[in-house]
């Protein structure tokens, strides 16, 4: 599994032949501006909620790929009424795939679309496939419901928000890998804007002291499971 990070929430996952785009915001990303949109494949976009900064580049991507919407029912028949095809979700459940299975997990955050309109409730995914598995936890606060993870699935990578204000920060990303019992973290949700700005080698090292390794790549850059 190769996980390429393209800024903000916003992940390219290459699985079994298959291309994974998880919550893209792009176009709207001053810091990914060397990405360019029209060039990545999808074969399925996972939304982990409606706000602005994980569904910008849905629509453009889905109509050129044909990539299918996997998220909440809410957020699936939103795009669905865009001619976008769909796999409706919602948490607890499990679907397998052709790549692999999908769990949509709980988040504690909110999910409205830009519009206002109603984007279900919030979620983060498990994917579990012969290639490994990981855990996105989406945009939440630490919660209790992380430690239901590793009694089903054993991530080999987490995927955690550590930009704070707007979700977890360090130290309950911290908390959050230990929960979720995966020692090897990829930080995302940090440094698009001026709330979430934080500083790369203190995190490191935050991590670092309980013996955890925080990754944070440059956007385009990968990680390999
Ligand atoms: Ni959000
Ligand atoms: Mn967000």
């Amino acid at each position: 599994m190769k996980i390429t990070y393209l800024g903000h929430a916003c992940l390219s996952i290459e699985v079994a032949g298959k291309n994974i785009i998880v919550d893209p915001f792009i176009s709207g990303n001053e810091l990914a501006k060397d990405i360019d949109v029209e060039s990545l494949k999808a074969d399925y976009i996972l939304i982990t909620h409606a706000h602005e900064d994980h569904i910008l580049d849905v629509e453009a991507i889905a109509k050129r790929t044909g990539a299918k919407v996997v998220s909440n029912f809410e957020i699936v028949n939103y795009f669905g009424n865009l001619g976008i095809e769909g796999h409706p979700m919602n948490h607890g459940g499990t679907w397998q795939f052709d790549f692999g299975k999908v769990t949509y997990t709980n988040a504690i955050h909110s999910s409205s679309f830009p519009d206002g309109r109603y984007g279900g409730q919030p979620g983060g995914f498990i994917l579990e496939t012969n290639e490994g598995n990981i855990y996105i936890a989406g945009d939440t606060s630490l919660t209790m419901d992380m430690k239901l993870i590793p009694m089903q699935t054993n991530p080999d990578l987490a995927v955690l928000p550590i930009g704070d204000n707007f979700t977890m920060g360090i130290e309950s990303a911290i908390i959050a890998s230990d929960f979720v019992e995966c020692d090897k973290i990829l930080g995302y949700h940090y440094d698009t804007f001026g709330y979430i700005k934080i500083d790369h080698d203190k995190a490191k090292e935050a991590f670092k002291k309980r013996d955890k390794k925080l990754i944070l790549l440059n956007i385009g850059d990968f990680v390999e499971l």
